[in-house]
């Protein structure tokens, strides 16, 4: 899939299933399976480096695991996550998004944050940089939230994400994720803008959702309870991204008690 094509799918209600992959062979497992687009995420410090979160993670780790992925999966729609600090002012957005699709190959950038954004997501969409935004919980402020938790719980709280995907939508985004929010939340985001909202712990009413690879694969020990354990099911690694693929396409998965 390309982005018009992603960008199809949500106006044909055909959910759309994304993967994180860090590397050549299992994003080619995966899209033979049938995933859809592969997210190149700065979870990569925590599943492959084994650091305690995304922070330490630089643009050309990001970079070179991207390209890694892109050689993997030639045809295939890849979104590279901008770092943290990499898109502090709009001449490093630019340069750093230079540098994750031409060293990297990457389709798309994805960067974490809210209306605050805007201005650098209008700057890289000028230049021709297609960009996923990324509200709800944003992993790169975790040190400052002083963990992993849900947000928009309260009413005011879900009008601030609300209004912050759609200032981000009307700065130029092609994409949304939307992590850790109540499902009704989910819904409303993805009712509320005509670009696909994916979901990662947001419910099954969005128009596709995302799951770290590792999580999928049962690999993670303390699991966050939005995540589905493939593996356990399916028993091989095809199968894995096979059912994982089946279960966004027939919206099986997240079920309420896998949802906020
Ligand atoms: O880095 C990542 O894997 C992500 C997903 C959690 C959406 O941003």
């Amino acid at each position: 899939m390309n982005i018009a094509q992603i960008r199809a799918a949500k106006a044909e209600g055909e959910p759309i299933a994304v993967l994180t992959a860090y590397e050549a062979g299992m994003a080619r497992a995966a899209f033979a399976a049938g995933v859809d687009a592969f997210l190149v995420g700065d979870s990569l410090g925590m599943v492959v480096q084994g650091q305690r979160d995304t922070l330490a993670v630089t643009v050309a780790e990001m970079a070179y695991h991207s390209a890694m992925v892109r050689r993997g999966v030639p045809s295939a729609l890849v979104i590279a996550d901008m770092p943290f600090l990499s898109e502090t002012s709009i001449e490093r957005a630019l340069a750093s998004a230079g540098t994750l699709m031409q060293q990297g190959g990457a389709d798309m950038v994805k960067l974490e944050g809210g209306a605050e954004k805007a201005p650098t997501i209008a700057a890289l969409t000028a230049a021709g940089v297609p960009v996923c935004g990324h509200v709800g919980l944003l992993p790169q402020r975790v040190r400052k939230l002083g963990g992993y938790r849900i947000q928009g719980r309260g009413d005011d709280e879900a009008r601030r994400i609300l209004d912050d995907a759609r200032a981000l939508v009307e700065a130029g985004v092609d994409m949304l994720v939307v992590e850790c929010v109540p499902r009704e939340l989910g819904q409303a985001l993805a009712e509320a803008v005509d670009v696909p909202v994916i979901g990662i712990g947001a419910g099954a009413d969005t128009d596709g959702q995302v799951l770290v690879m590792h999580d999928m694969l049962g690999l993670n020990e303390k699991p966050p309870r939005f995540v589905r354990d493939f593996m356990q099911e399916a028993g091989s690694l095809p199968g894995a991204f096979a059912a994982y693929v089946d279960a966004v396409k027939r919206r099986t998965f997240p079920t309420q008690s896998e949802s906020f």
